[in-house]
């Protein structure tokens, strides 16, 4: 792929924390998804990202981890950015354990990949069920050791497209809950469509992506 004269990502090492988007323009075809928008996303804060279908969230997050590149202006990011898709990415034939442990050694350096894998799970919940195939698992399971495999990549920037879209009231709690402690310290974009996920994280910046244009709300 070749980049845009007008346009690019930086991976920053040494900003290992916060992120930042300036002047960036996205379309798709006549779809202007992001028209100009500058705007900083500070270290350790979680952003809840909310705006009708087709507004352009995924997009936005796929701009910040680099799948998608903008047609104009800069985006700043951290190295290490993990990504918790729409979809369910999981292998389903594997267990919970060995999903995060493809995560785990890709990152963790190599005599610490097993203490990373029990770490994570550990984090989410998911130690007992760890040896079960992610098949047999429930849609909050699964969810958890999603949130696991990202953990494992220790990410300084973490993206999460819906992560209780699926969810039924009780699951999405608890995975709120998890959010608020796994990536406390960490900088966090949540895009969700559900006004009470944010509150169930708590201390939270809700922004809304409308008209191609991010403002807070
Ligand atoms: N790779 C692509 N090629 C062409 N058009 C795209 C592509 N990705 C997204 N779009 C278009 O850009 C617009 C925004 O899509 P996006 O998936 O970012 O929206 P969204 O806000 O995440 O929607 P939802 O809430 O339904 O997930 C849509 O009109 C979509 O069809
Ligand atoms: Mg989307």
């Amino acid at each position: 792929m070749t980049a845009n004269a007008t346009s690019d990502v930086h991976r920053d090492r040494a900003a290992a924390s916060g992120a930042a988007l300036d002047a960036v323009t996205k379309r798709w075809g006549a779809v202007r998804v992001l028209d100009g928008v500058t705007f900083e996303f500070e270290a350790g804060v979680t952003y809840v990202v909310s705006g009708r279908s087709g507004a352009g969230k995924t997009t936005l997050l796929n701009l910040l981890a680099g799948y998608v590149r903008p047609d104009g202006g800069t985006i700043r990011v951290p190295e290490q950015v993990g990504y918790l898709f729409q979809d369910d990415i999981l292998f389903s034939g594997l267990t919970a354990r060995e999903n995060v442990l493809l995560r785990a050694g890709l990152h963790a350096p190599g005599g610490e990949v097993r203490s990373t894998v029990d770490h994570c799970l550990e984090a989410v919940g998911m130690t007992r069920r760890g040896d079960e195939r992610v098949a047999v698992l429930s849609g909050g399971e699964r969810q958890r050791v999603q949130l696991a495999t990202v953990l494992a990549g220790t990410p300084d920037l973490v993206l999460l497209d819906e992560p209780t879209a699926s969810l039924d009231p009780h699951t999405r709690r608890h995975v709120a809950t998890l959010l608020a402690e796994v990536f406390a310290h960490v900088t966090c974009v949540v895009v969700s469509h559900d006004e009470r996920l944010a509150d169930e994280i708590g201390d939270v910046e809700r922004l809304v992506l409308e008209d191609g244009e991010l403002t807070h709300a």
